[in-house]
């Protein structure tokens, strides 16, 4: 049993990106499960930042294989431009460093536009402010049975019949009910031969098969969550969510293995709280306590560009995440960026008509009217950005960080300290060997 999920375990960018390239060092293999180019996963290496969408974020790490499986919705465009932006940078020197799963789905214009005339036929309140990145569209084609797989591109005679079936419906509902734009079947056909030209060299025609027999010939295999415990489909705070299953149970859905399979879970989390887009979020600040976060923080989206929403760490929504993922240990991070605080703020529990709650409500509409309750912890003014070790760590931080994982009875193994490869402070290493 050597495969390790990473889970987000909040509203998203938490830092999964980096913390799986730290990782990938020792790993064989790094599965990216589910959602599409809605992610923004940033790496940086010797102060050379890089965003990876689609491609699994151990691609830095030349002796690591990255696959993208079956559950995860995929931009072809798209791809073939991170794909060749990589290769700019001297990596991806080898097509089999990237293998992609020919059962995944495709992403095409038409789910693009779709996606942006949804958001667009919605009110202020009801809008969820999605990435415009055809996500939910090209899920709902996928449990429609109506989706082009990846596999397609690469038979002209499927990829047409699916096209034709698609199109008659998108362009009806495009045109006369969204008054958005229309496409064509050849323009598309045409486009996509080409990239399939392209593409050819990454297929991955049985993406269960070959993880399965690397599971069993013993490789370490990481499998790399997007989005976050909260924007899942059926657990998170719906409608406020992404399509697909963020939790850490998709990764063996979406690559085909049995959950037996799985050795560790391991939840992200900020030492505070962001969320992009609409919804629910008990712990924002709306003041200069929640600017300052945003401003030390740099939050602001790796795909949009948005400006996150920002506010104090929250317990019970952690503690759901951790319930709701089967986490096994934890990764806090950017712990660096709540420096120069007096005191910081944890949310322990919520107050709601009155009542003390201390499980997450199931609906979304209590959610939004719930009112965190506070435990003040006192802050530290050192820059942590260059501590090496736990020991460097002020008092106030390390008594803050003892407060949250005794507080979340979940050991935290690692620790945070900067965007960059090396300001990572190990508790405990990830694999046993
Ligand atoms: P992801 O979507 O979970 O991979 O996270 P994102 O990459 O979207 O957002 C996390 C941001 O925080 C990125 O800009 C990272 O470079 C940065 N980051 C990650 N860890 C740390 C940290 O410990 N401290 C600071 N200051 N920045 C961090
Ligand atoms: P990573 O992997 C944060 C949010 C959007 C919106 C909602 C639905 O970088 O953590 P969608 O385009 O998926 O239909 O949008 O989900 N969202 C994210 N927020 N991080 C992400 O990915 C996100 N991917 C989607 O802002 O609220
Ligand atoms: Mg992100």
């Amino acid at each position: 049993m050597s495969g390790i999920v990473v889970v987000g375990a909040q509203w998203g960018d938490e830092g999964k990106g980096k913390l799986v390239d730290v990782f990938a060092e020792k790993a064989d293999m790094v599965v990216r499960y589910q959602g599409g180019a809605n992610a923004g996963h940033t790496l940086v290496v010797n102060g050379e930042k890089t965003v990876l969408h689609l491609v699994p974020s151990g691609i830095l790490r030349p002796d690591t294989t990255c696959v993208i499986a079956s559950g995860v919705v995929i931009d072809v465009f798209g791809i073939r431009d991170e794909i060749n932006k990589l290769k700019k940078s001297n990596l991806l020197m080898n097509p089999r460093q990237l293998l992609i799963s020919d059962t995944a789905t495709i992403i095409l214009p038409y789910h693009k536009a779709l996606d942006a005339a949804r958001e667009n036929a919605l009110s202020p309140e009801e809008k969820i402010g999605t990435t415009g990145k055809g996500i939910g569209p090209a899920y709902e084609d996928r449990a429609s049975r109506r989706a082009v797989l990846f596999g397609d591109i690469f038979d002209q005679q499927t990829l047409k019949a699916k096209l034709e079936l698609a199109l008659t419906e998108k362009n009806h509902m495009l045109a006369n009910f969204y008054k958005g734009p229309t496409f064509k079947v050849e323009d598309l056909m045409k486009d996509l031969l080409a990239l399939a030209e392209e593409l050819a060299p990454y297929r991955l025609k049985d993406c269960s098969l070959f993880i399965s027999k690397s599971l069993k010939a013993g490789k370490r295999v990481m499998f790399e969550g997007a989005q976050g415990t909260m924007l899942d489909i059926l657990h998170g705070t719906y409608p406020f969510v992404t399509s697909s299953s963020t939790l850490s149970s998709n990764a063996c859905t979406s690559a085909g293995i049995g959950p037996t399979n799985i050795s560790k879970v391991i939840g992200v989390f900020k030492a505070y709280t962001t969320r992009v887009g609409g919804g629910p979020f008990p712990t924002e600040l709306n003041d200069e306590i929640g600017n300052k976060i945003q401003t030390d923080g740099h939050e602001f989206g790796s795909t949009t560009g948005r400006a996150r929403r920002c506010g104090w760490l929250d317990l019970v929504a952690l503690k759901y995440a951790i319930r709701v993922n089967g986490i096994t240990n934890l990764a806090m991070m950017k712990l660096d960026v709540l420096t120069g605080h007096e005191r910081i703020g944890v949310c322990t529990a919520y107050k709601l008509n009155g009542e003390i709650l201390t499980d997450l409500p199931t609906s979304p509409y209590e959610l939004e009217k719930v009112e965190p309750v506070i435990e003040w912890i006192p802050g530290w003014k050192e820059d942590l950005t260059k501590v090496k070790t736990l020991l460097d760590l002020p008092r106030p931080t390390t008594n803050f960080i003892d407060y949250v994982g005794s507080q979340l009875g979940t050991p935290i193994d690692v620790i945070s300290v900067g965007p960059g490869r090396e300001q990572t402070l190990w508790v405990k290493p990830l694999f046993n060997n």
